[in-house]
């Protein structure tokens, strides 16, 4: 028999801890609905918001690669291995008329599963407040199962809306409070990772009534220069603004993240994102504390949607519960999360093997 992967996280049942997150295999009721029939135990939404979105003339998404010895290009070329995502991607360009129905398509044609509503407003003025009770309370009656609020998109022009609302303790809250005013679902926070202590960012969503963290969005970043051209990989007749890092190389950078955060609120729920293709990457999430998991870069680059990379998590966790004798993910939830220390806290080794790390030059190994 296999072992039961399910589990409860914000109180609802997710037959697999795998989400797709928010972002372009997200986008669409076909998409969502696919997503499903290949396996991911939850969706979130692509971004709903109420401002008209008009995205850059141009490429949305570029993926960075690594030659075997290191050189970064966007280019095509063979004997590359992936380095990350770099997008500058709006939110949904698809009305909220246009995502009420489909969203009550879904969940008439999969019930089981999870199907968590991204939104977005502003928050500088009452107007903006209302739009996020607005779009919660559309896609709530509509049949969704939970709110993420999207405060961490990077690359937002207005100063009140994504990552500006994110890196603003005051403002998290009080849209977290606000949403939580009209939710009879759980309300999770999608936090940015570029602040400098995410700790304080989640202890206002938290102040707000957050049900669950998550962590993380992109991390801000450009693309290459291309030495032989001298533009940017990615560019608008010569321009470009920052964009957002996904995929392997934000991996560390966002486990970095998770551990300050489940080890401040060892008792929160927290759903994990930021560079996971497999089960192993998946586990480090687990092990630092988070109920579930998301994905993105990896679905996109798998048919849209990520059939493979769902079902090779499935079978990675099933293998690993069967090998360890784990009744279900909750058995290891959690289980590295205290080895995250102060450095101050790793041991040093003895005086008299200690030389003041003069004796070695370099750092070649
Ligand atoms: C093209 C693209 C569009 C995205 N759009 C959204 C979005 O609308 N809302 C959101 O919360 N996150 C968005 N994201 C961020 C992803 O959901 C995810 O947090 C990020 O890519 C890190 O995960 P990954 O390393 O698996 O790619 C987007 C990412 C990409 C690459």
């Amino acid at each position: 028999m296999k072992p039961d992967i399910s589990v409860t996280f914000t109180g609802l049942k997710f037959t697999n801890p795998f989400l797709l997150s928010s972002a372009p295999p997200t986008e669409s009721d076909t998409n969502i609905m696919r997503a499903f029939d290949a396996g991911w135990g939850g969706v979130v939404t692509k971004t709903i918001g109420l401002h008209p979105v008009t995205n850059v003339a141009g490429p949305k998404t570029k993926f960075l690669r690594s030659t075997l010895d290191g050189k970064l290009s966007m280019q095509k070329k063979p004997d590359t291995a992936l380095h990350s995502s770099w997008n500058w991607e709006l939110i949904s360009d698809k009305t909220l008329d246009w995502w009420v129905p489909k969203i009550e398509g879904i969940k008439k044609a999969h019930p089981d599963r999870m199907l968590i509503a991204s939104i977005m407003a502003g928050s500088g003025s009452d107007t903006e407040l209302a739009h996020w009770q607005t779009l919660a309370k559309a896609c709530q009656d509509a049949g969704a199962d939970a709110f993420e609020l999207n405060l961490s998109c990077p690359h937002m022009d207005r100063k009140d809306m994504g990552s500006n609302i994110g890196k603003d303790q005051a403002q998290v809250s009080i849209v977290t409070e606000v949403v939580k005013e009209v939710a009879k679902i759980p309300v999770w926070c999608k936090l940015t990772p570029s602040t400098t202590d995410i700790v304080e960012e989640a202890s206002a969503a938290f102040r707000g009534g957050a049900d669950a963290i998550v962590s993380s969005n992109t991390f801000p970043s450009l693309p290459l220069i291309d030495p032989e051209t001298m533009e940017f990989e990615v560019n608008v007749d010569g321009l470009v603004s920052s964009g957002g890092l996904g995929g392997p190389a934000i991996l560390p950078q966002s486990l970095a993240k998770m551990a300050s955060l489940t080890n401040a609120f060892p008792d929160k729920a927290f759903s994990g994102i930021g560079g996971i293709a497999d089960f192993g990457l998946a586990l480090n999430y687990f092990l630092l504390g988070c109920g579930t998991v998301q994905v993105c870069t990896a679905a996109m680059l798998d048919r849209a949607i990520g059939p493979n990379v769902i079902k090779a998590l499935i079978e990675g966790l099933e293998q690993f519960m069967e090998r360890r004798g784990y009744a279900s993910p909750e058995d290891f939830r959690g289980l590295r999360r205290a080895n995250v220390v102060a450095n101050s806290k790793i041991r040093r080794p003895d005086g008299k093997e200690y030389h003041g790390g003069h004796e070695a030059e370099g750092y070649a190994n």
